[in-house]
């Protein structure tokens, strides 16, 4: 059934229009979003699609294909950040930043996995904003409408993520993965083409989700809040590695590691787009893996499943190898040669099933498009 027949089944009527917005997996720039970094993610091709209809009075009914399709209501001037089913806040939130006056009812569904570090929560977000935003007038750019589903999920949702996830999500490009400079939203596309040198990314859902998800983070930013305070620059971006050993005897050795992996990697992602626009896949995959043990040894948010599935796609002949995403679960990418998928995949699953993991998925996407109106009424 189309998404807008099941809107109308739902609600009544049908909607106004629907959007579409996807997730993402970055190449590479991980944790360096909320120190005024660089990153450089992809759109992927999954995405989540939001129907919507504007109503007259002040009403807001939401739905969800994954959560039963049955509505969720609730008054416009009674949106409270921090309350309600976990699932309505992504949706409620957006609402509530983007300062909405009217009732509205929305109905959502998604093909991208929630739990595996694909930014399904971005996506959801974006789809919701960017269907707003259009049928509202607001005129709201990209990077302010990037600003307003981050301030959604930090404020009404309770998650204190970045900005990269939410600018991808509207931003992509097909063909491309995205330099942003997450301090300005400033913006460079860089073309990325695996395909005609025989290669292309494969993407590793571990299906593992540690505990540690949620207060690890919170954990890590405020590690590398504290360095920059001590060290009196606005955020690590400003800092250089030398300058970081100059005071490591000033700081906690374990923020010092954490400010070290923060300053490697941003100048990681600048070698990693110098490397791209040359066509040096090895350089660029051997920058992948550098990044993934400065995740795993200096920023510790790596874990067994993550280490496997970069470890054995190593082994296998991947040109390079990473964990994506906040860590401690989640998925991994490797850089690989076509010819060798087959024989990757199997090694990882074998690698997973010896360990008693539980068996990981598989994806590969081509860089795709960001948030899109897909039609109207
Ligand atoms: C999560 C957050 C992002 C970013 C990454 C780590 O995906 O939502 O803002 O911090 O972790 O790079």
């Amino acid at each position: 059934m189309s998404i807008q027949s099941k809107f109308t089944e739902i609600f009544g009527l049908a909607p106004d229009l629907v959007t579409a917005a996807p997730g993402r997996v970055n190449l590479i720039g991980e944790h360096v979003d909320y120190n005024d970094g660089f990153v450089l993610p992809f759109a992927i091709n999954a995405r989540t699609y939001c129907a919507l209809r504007i109503r007259e009075d002040s009403r807001i009914r939401i739905a969800s294909k994954q959560e039963d399709g049955t509505a969720f209501e609730a008054e416009i001037s009674s949106l409270k950040p921090l309350t309600g089913p976990v699932w309505t806040r992504y949706i409620l939130g957006v609402i509530w930043a983007l300062e909405v006056k009217t009732g509205v009812e929305i109905f959502v569904d998604s093909e991208v996995p929630t739990g595996a570090g694909l930014s399904s929560s971005a996506a959801l977000e974006c789809s919701v904003a960017i269907a707003l935003n259009e049928i509202l007038t607001l005129n709201k750019s990209l990077q302010e409408l990037a600003r307003i589903t981050q301030r959604a999920e930090n404020e009404f949702v309770g998650v204190p993520c970045g900005i990269m996830d939410q600018s991808i999500s509207l931003m992509g490009k097909s063909g491309h993965a995205l330099l942003l400079d997450c301090r300005d939203l400033s913006t460079r596309q860089i073309k990325v083409d695996f395909e005609t040198f025989g290669l292309k990314l494969l993407i590793v859902d571990t299906r593992a989700h540690h505990a540690l998800v949620d207060g690890g983070y919170a954990e890590r930013r405020a590690q590398c809040e504290e360095v920059a305070r001590e060290l009196k620059v606005k955020a690590l971006r400003d800092l250089t590695l030398n300058e970081l050993e100059v005071a490591r005897g000033k700081l906690k050795e374990i923020n010092f590691k954490r400010a070290r992996h923060v300053i490697s990697e941003i100048a990681r992602v600048h070698d990693a787009v110098t490397a791209l626009e040359a066509n040096e896949f090895e350089t660029f995959g051997r920058l992948l893996t550098d990044s993934h043990t400065s995740l795993r040894d200096d920023y510790n948010v790596s874990c067994p499943e993550l280490d496997v599935a970069v470890d054995t796609a190593l082994a296998n002949g991947a040109l390079g190898a990473r964990m994506v995403g906040g860590g401690f679960g989640g998925s991994a990418i490797a850089l690989i040669k076509d010819a060798d998928a087959g024989k990757i995949g199997a090694a990882i699953e074998h690698a997973f099933k010896d360990r008693g993991f539980k068996a990981p998925r598989f994806f590969d996407s081509l860089p795709s498009d960001g948030a899109q109106v897909l039609n109207s009424n």
